[in-house]
């Protein structure tokens, strides 16, 4: 057994990641501290231990592939004690190994009821990834292709994630619906909704949790979450509010004339399911998405190494190469 590892130790250095967190104030936002205690699990890495030992490339993928099953398992528990710690009692929950993932993480969370378990169940499934281009995958990939190993690359990861135009939107998207409510009330008209989508582009920001990098049509992950609150919780108001803006938003979006996508994308939806189950702080919630997507991108990093790709540098260009490029353009 290569990687056969001594309970203690383990512990005690999962204890050293939660210690790191306790460093940092409690006001530092929840996907700082997530980011920084997945940083202190990295002293457990197997693939830098196997390279300091001088490993043949041709195995690489077998540290990584060990520290991303460690790490896949470790970080609800790092992600559980920052809820745990910024919102609740700060007592961590131990894990319940009966349970599946999606279950176990919503239990040391705090959430035990069945239809929170399989809530989570689909929001990990949903998150883990979809393709290699977005931000945080292609920065875990990026890191990774300079030989870092699954921690170091993953937390990367997360530090993209956290931007307002990635994993933040679900944050903001619930924020958002909460000062529609806020504003209008519960019971918006389609017409009074239409004015504050208005409002909301004409003092130059964006609606969260409409557009999309590549897709050109409802998020599918959308479409999952909606049947779920279809089938558990089709009175609540927030989901039908979240029902009227599918209709309202599209057709303002394309009026506006500049947007190439004006469907909803996954952040749309998320947080109104999380906020009825009483997952209610929304500033937590692109933690949930960097715990599932620790799956996505230790998955790419295990085939980065078995098909050992390559550092990956963008191509540079030379002083005369932009200005011919810039001359053609300006002819064209
Ligand atoms: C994601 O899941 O990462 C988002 O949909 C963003 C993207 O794909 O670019």
């Amino acid at each position: 057994m290569p990687y056969q590892r001594n309970c203690v130790t383990v512990l005690l250095f999962q204890i050293m990641s939660l210690k790191a967190i306790d460093a940092l104030p409690i006001t530092a936002h929840p996907m700082t501290q997530f980011a920084t205690g997945v940083m202190a699990l990295q002293v457990q890495s197997e693939f830098q231990k196997a390279y300091e030992k001088g490993i043949h490339k041709s195995k690489y993928w077998e540290p990584t592939y060990e520290d991303s099953l460690s790490l896949i398992a470790r970080v609800p528990i790092v992600a559980s004690y920052v809820y745990r710690r910024i919102y609740k009692d700060g007592k961590v929950i131990p894990m319940n190994d009966s349970l599946d993932y999606g279950a176990n993480f919503s239990h040391m969370l705090g959430f035990d009821s069945p239809e929170m378990q399989e809530l989570m169940r689909l929001y990990v499934t949903i998150h883990s990834d979809h393709e290699g281009g977005n931000v945080s995958a292609h920065t875990g990939h990026l890191v990774a292709s300079a030989l870092s190993d699954p921690y170091l690359s993953f937390a990367a990861a997360l530090n993209g994630l956290a931007g307002p135009l990635h994993g933040l939107a679900n944050q903001e998207v619930l924020l958002w619906i909460k000062s529609v409510v806020k504003e209008c009330g519960e019971n918006i008209t389609t017409e009074q909704l239409k004015d504050y989508v208005w409002k909301t582009l004409n003092s130059g920001k964006v609606v969260p949790g409409f557009g999309h990098g590549v897709l050109r049509k409802t998020d599918p992950r959308y479409t999952c979450q909606r049947e779920f609150a279809l089938k558990h919780l089709p009175d609540d108001p927030l989901f039908q509010l979240v029902s009227k803006l599918y209709e309202v938003v599209p057709p303002v979006l394309t009026q506006l004339g500049k947007v190439k996508n004006p469907w909803p994308n996954v952040d749309a939806h998320s947080g109104v399911l999380l906020n009825y189950y009483g997952l209610t702080e929304a500033r937590y919630y692109t933690v949930l998405f960097g715990v599932s997507r620790s799956i996505g991108i230790c998955s790419q990093l295990i085939w980065d190494r078995a098909l050992g790709l390559p550092l990956e540098r963008p191509k540079s260009v030379t002083m005369e190469w932009l200005e011919n490029h810039c001359k053609k353009a300006s002819e064209n």
